[in-house]
């Protein structure tokens, strides 16, 4: 039998595929969540057809010429304030919050030289949609988007230095939202970590630890190997120079870590199996002694535990414990996983309780003095 295509039958599957359409959106099955990104075919339509609209209206609507290099200073300040949490700028990570979007914002050092001048100003003048791209602000005024398509089309080749000059000038102090010189980021670190190091708390305490963990620890965050959406927004915006003057400035601040007066009166009781992991490890779970790394003395990238908050020391552990991704207690540079994963559960808050009372100077040996 042939179906016939007739007027009632067109309209009827026109209005069931609708329904049906309504029906799967208000199920709520399809995920719109970002954090999946988007199919492969969909994220190649979105950007062809993104291509295709840019090449079409620039072509039609923009003048020549679409850029002008009077005004690169002012373009490049208002891309370090507006633009480069999205984008990165030479030198610069994009805000490490922002690489969650879907799409997240290409690098425009790389793909700026895949458009033409007509075609940026295109773009950064209408934004685009669908994406976290936005529009110019102010419509009217073609004048700054010439500059600014001007400033896009020199990112490729222009220098980390260049930038700096540019966009913060000379002596620039926060520009962008990223500090410039060590007494800005500690103005920034004080939000959380209290004037002293010692911390709102919930934070850990940075006072008197030792400046090589510090630095490893702020790298570590900065790269993603050391994962916190709060730290890790911190530390992408810090330079190398300053992460070595915030990690010696933090180990020098006295009252911290192993400083006696921080002892509170509830963790004065010892708890004698915890002292025996500390000092002997259990051979029977092939857990080794903690003091082997984390008495005074030791290697400088091993934290000092002494005088650390319990809830953060805890936590830490907790977290280790559930990284099955790491199964060599070897590897030089992360044993706690392994390490953690073999303390019985009981004793995690005990140690982590232990540590926090040996606020006293250790001796290498690790009897209290
Ligand atoms: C909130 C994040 C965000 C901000 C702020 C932002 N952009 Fe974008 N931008 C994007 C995203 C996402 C895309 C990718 C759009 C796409 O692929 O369809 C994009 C694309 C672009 C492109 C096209 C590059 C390409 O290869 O696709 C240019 C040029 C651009 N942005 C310039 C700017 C300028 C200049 C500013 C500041 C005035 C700016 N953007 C601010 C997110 C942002
Ligand atoms: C918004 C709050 C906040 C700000 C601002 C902040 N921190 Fe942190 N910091 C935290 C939290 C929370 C942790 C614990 C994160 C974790 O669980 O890994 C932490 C951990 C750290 C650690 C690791 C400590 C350890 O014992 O392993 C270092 C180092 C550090 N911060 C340095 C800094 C510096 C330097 C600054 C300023 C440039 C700063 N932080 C700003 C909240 C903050
Ligand atoms: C082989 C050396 C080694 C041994 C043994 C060791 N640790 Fe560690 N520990 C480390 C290193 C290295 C780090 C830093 C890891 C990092 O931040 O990625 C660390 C970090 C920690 C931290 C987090 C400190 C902070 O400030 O964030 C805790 C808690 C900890 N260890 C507890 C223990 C306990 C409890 C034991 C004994 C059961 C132990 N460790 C034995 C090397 C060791």
């Amino acid at each position: 039998m042939v179906l016939k295509i007739t007027w009632k039958r067109a309209i009827a599957t026109t209005a069931a595929l609708f329904i049906l359409a309504m029906a799967f959106a208000w199920s709520g099955i399809l995920n719109i969540g970002a954090s999946t990104g988007h199919w492969a075919i969909t994220d190649w339509f979105l950007h062809w057809s993104m291509r295709n609209t840019v090449r079409t209206y620039a072509a039609l609507t923009v003048d020549e010429p679409a850029t002008d290099t009077s005004g690169l200073t002012s373009a490049a300040s208002h891309y370090a304030a507006n633009c480069a949490f999205c984008h990165g700028a030479p030198g610069e990570h994009p805000s490490y919050v922002m690489k969650g979007a879907t799409p997240s914002a290409p690098d425009l050092s790389v793909t700026a030289k895949t458009w033409t001048d007509r075609q940026l100003f295109w773009i950064v003048k209408h934004g685009v949609k669908f994406t976290a791209m936005p529009a110019w602000p102010a419509l009217d005024r073609d004048d700054e988007i010439r500059r600014m398509a001007a400033f896009v089309r020199r990112l490729p080749d222009i220098t980390q230095a260049e930038y700096r000059t540019l966009a913060y000038g000379p002596d620039g102090r926060i520009a962008g939202g990223k500090p410039m010189r060590l007494e800005d980021a500690l103005s920034d670190c004080e939000r959380c970590h209290a004037d002293d190091g010692r911390g709102q708390p919930d934070i850990p305490i940075l006072a008197g630890q030792k400046p090589a963990y510090l630095l490893a620890a702020l790298i570590a965050y900065a790269s993603g190997k050391r994962t916190s959406g709060v730290m890790g927004a911190v530390a992408t915006r810090l330079d190398p120079g300053l992460m070595q003057a915030l990690a010696d400035y933090y180990a020098d601040s006295p009252g911290g870590l192993t400083n006696p007066r921080i002892i509170a009166n509830d963790l004065m009781a010892k708890d004698l199996v915890a002292e025996n992991i500390f000092t002997s490890g259990l051979p029977e779970a092939n857990l080794p002694a903690c003091v082997n790394c984390h008495a005074l003395g030791k290697d400088p990238g091993y934290p000092t535990l002494a005088g650390q908050k319990p809830e953060y020391l805890a936590d830490r552990l907790r977290r280790w414990r559930g990284d099955e991704s790491i199964v060599d207690a070897r590897k030089p540079n992360a044993p706690m996983p392994v390490i953690a994963r073999r303390i019985p559960a009981h004793m995690i808050e005990p140690l982590a309780r232990h540590f926090a009372r040996q606020s006293a100077v250790l001796t290498p040996g690790g009897s209290e003095r």
